[in-house]
């Protein structure tokens, strides 16, 4: 059977996705150019940023968990936690910096003095930081904040770096770079395969470490943005503990469930084990279970990996379904809603 013609967008999404490494490389050159100040000592790090913008904050998080002893918060609200203080590196990332929340968090963390670090291509958040004195890390303008990832997380490890929060992930971020080179051919075609099973139901994404938390978020926003899917995340093992008892009901809708398993190496033994049991015991509340284990040697890189293979999904489930993976039509329409209305 001929393949439908690909929808508008698909072909600009696809290469951008396909640019992802090279993103990664351009962005460390521009944190390692940007002017800093000296590493401080601090209690904390807190990262503010929503949507494609936030999403790098959540990978630096779960990242950096088993190796820095730094709690590393990930804000995604117009206020900032009271553990925010004087101490505090405050990171606040923007794609456009228009973004009302995290202009609002920013303002907050600049009353509560703490050592600030805007990454944006612009906007009030540019400008606020230049009149503030606070540092600005430019990324390129003029695109979708969710395409641009590798130009907001590599600055954003590099600043963690130069800072004295954590080791140096430049050559981690190159080594990423190269596995997805060399496998997006492969991860492409096994992207097909999964984005055929979801179009057949509601995807439902089970991250089964905690070095995976954001990359389930990641796919759940792909999903939505590219291909205009609702869908479910969740966790093991906190899971068996309570949506166990609710796969598959109400049977119209969610019996349909097509589950999609993140694993890694660093998955606990006992949660492969779960998601085996969880499986088996709830056969029948949904329609299929695919498992897709992370790729590659170091944590960025298999990280990494499944961001890709997501971001590929997403856009071949647009093209499955005949929607445009660039238009993010209501997004738009209520950013011009709120920036119109009064309140709050
Ligand atoms: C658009 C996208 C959105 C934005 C979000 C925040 O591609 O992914 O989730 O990232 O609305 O906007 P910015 O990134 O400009 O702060």
């Amino acid at each position: 059977m001929a393949m439908a013609p690909a929808p508008e967008g698909f072909r600009e999404m696809l290469a951008l996705v396909y640019g992802l490494p090279g993103q990664l490389g351009a962005g460390i050159a521009t944190a390692r150019s940007a002017t800093l100040g000296k590493p401080g000592r601090f209690d904390n790090v807190v990262i503010a940023g929503m949507g494609g913008s936030g999403i790098g904050g959540k990978i630096a998080r779960d990242l950096l968990a088993g190796e820095c002893p730094l709690p590393i918060l990930s804000c995604q609200d117009y206020g900032i936690p009271a553990a925010v203080t004087g101490r505090t590196l405050f990171i606040a990332v923007s794609h456009s910096g228009n973004t009302e929340e995290t202009l609002s968090a920013y303002c907050q963390a600049h009353r509560r003095r703490c050592r600030i670090v805007a990454i944006t291509s612009g906007g009030e958040l540019a400008s606020l930081a230049g009149k503030n004195g606070h540092p600005v890390v430019n990324v390129p303008g003029g695109m979708l904040p969710r395409t641009a990832l590798g130009y907001l997380l590599s600055p954003l490890l590099v600043v963690l770096g130069r800072l004295g929060v954590c080791l140096s992930y430049e050559s981690e971020l190159k080594r990423a770079a190269t596995l997805m080179r060399n496998r997006t051919g492969k991860w492409h075609a096994q992207a097909g395969t999964i984005a055929r099973a979801l179009n057949l139901g509601l995807p439902v994404v089970y991250s089964t470490s905690r070095l995976l938390d954001a990359v389930a978020d990641r796919w759940r926003g792909q999903l939505n943005e590219n291909a205009k899917v609702l869908c479910h995340t969740n966790v093991l093992p906190e899971l068996d503990h309570n949506e166990i008892v609710g796969i598959g009901g109400p049977g119209a809708t969610c019996g349909r469930a097509v589950i999609i398993a993140l694993t890694d190496r660093e998955t606990h033994p006992r949660n492969r084990l779960r998601l085996e049991h969880t499986l088996s015991i709830t056969r029948g509340g949904y329609l299929r279970a695919v498992t897709v284990e992370s790729e590659g040697k170091g944590k960025l890189e298999r990280i990494l990996s499944l961001v890709m293979l997501g971001d590929l999904v997403s856009v071949e489930l647009a093209r499955l379904r005949g929607v445009n993976p660039m238009a993010i039509e209501r997004i738009d329409r209520l950013k011009v809603r709120m920036a119109g209305a009064k309140g709050g």
